[in-house]
């Protein structure tokens, strides 16, 4: 690479990308925390360095249970490795986190409450059949966490998940079901440590996985992925008054680049919607382009994401139907945010 010092501050969508010690970061299938008491971002994921293989003959390929990767930053494109935040069991077969299981897409969030902060994940055994949520809680963002435990959230089935804090505090489960032919929606208690008994069915024979929820002017939107394992597939976003539901599907977000391009999520998956409290209607789009021959080598596409623009002007009467704005997901082989986006 010539001429480093020109390029920061660029994303290079599935480039390999160094933290500041020049690793390569290891936060597959993650999400963002933006902690106000420190003023920093974390950035947690699948921490996948390790050898990828087949548990079974048909089976998906597979990295052995390593641990939660975090890193933090202030602007979002310089990533301090934090360590594992919550590792994997090495010795008791039995636990959840023993290396031969799954974790997958683990996400945080704050509990002004109790003053934790919550890690909520996707458990399963190597054949996901245990298709499970798991939980942990630490007092600091960078850990470490303990794990609690794991259970099937209103008594269903749960794959691909993430977690959304909304503004009033009241925090949601988004989780797969049904094998995968359903979203299933609903608030945590107020210690965020487990589901209540109210959900939703939602997006019901859709199936869509990989959601990543976001907010924008009192709307709720999701971008989702279809279900072809780490094969990419065509996103699709979908929106809602309440989230609750019922939840709109709208179509493919995804917009330059080339048709393979726009068919594939740009040739990976959606894991995180980043907001940028400074540019109002601006987000970054977080995706995962896994390569299974290798997982851990798997890179991170983050693009721009913006609600709204010149060709969603309001009707003057909408005629009864809800105006929802179109969400659209740029492609750019180079990228920055703009230099105001901490308003
Ligand atoms: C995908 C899912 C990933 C991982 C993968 C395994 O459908 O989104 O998180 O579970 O399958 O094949």
């Amino acid at each position: 690479m010539k001429d480093v010092g020109d390029d920061s501050f660029y994303y290079f969508p599935a480039r390999i990308w160094l933290d500041t010690e020049g690793n390569p970061i290891q936060a597959h299938g993650g999400g963002i925390l933006y902690d106000d008491r420190s003023d920093m971002y974390y950035w947690y994921g699948e921490y996948k360095d390790g050898p990828t293989y087949q548990a079974h003959k048909d089976g998906p390929a597979r990295v052995d249970i390593i641990g939660v990767g975090c890193y933090s930053s202030k602007d979002l494109w310089t990533w301090k490795n934090e360590g594992l935040v919550l590792a994997a069991e090495e010795k008791n077969e039995t636990h959840d986190l023993h290396k031969s299981n799954v974790l997958e897409r683990p996400k945080v969030i704050y509990n002004e409450r109790t003053g934790k902060y919550v890690m909520w994940m996707h458990i399963d055994d190597a054949n996901y059949t245990k298709a499970s949520v798991g939980i942990a809680i630490s007092d600091y963002p960078t850990g470490p966490f303990d794990y609690l435990y794991s259970k099937r959230p209103h008594g269903f089935e749960s794959r691909d998940m993430t977690i959304f804090r909304d503004d009033d505090g009241v925090a949601y489960l988004i989780y797969s079901s049904e094998d995968n032919s359903e979203l299933h929606i609903g608030p945590l208690t107020d210690d965020y440590l487990d589901v209540t008994n109210v959900m939703r069915q939602i997006l019901i024979k859709q199936h869509r996985e990989a959601p990543a929820l976001f907010k924008h002017e009192g709307t709720y939107y999701m971008v989702t992925s279809g279900c072809t394992g780490w094969a990419p597939n065509e996103a699709m976003v979908h929106a809602a008054d309440s989230i609750m539901g019922p939840w709109e599907t709208m179509g493919n977000p995804c917009i330059g680049g080339n048709k393979m391009f726009r068919l594939t999520t740009f040739f990976a998956q959606s894991t995180f919607v980043v907001p940028l409290p400074g540019l109002p209607g601006f987000f970054i789009f977080m995706a995962d382009r896994w390569n299974p021959p290798d997982l851990r080598d798997s890179r991170y596409v983050w693009l721009p994401l913006v609600v709204g623009g010149a060709a969603d002007l309001p009707f003057e009467y909408s005629f009864g139907f809800p105006l929802w704005s179109r969400v659209s997901i740029y492609w750019h082989r180079k990228w920055k945010l703009p230099d105001v986006w901490k308003g």
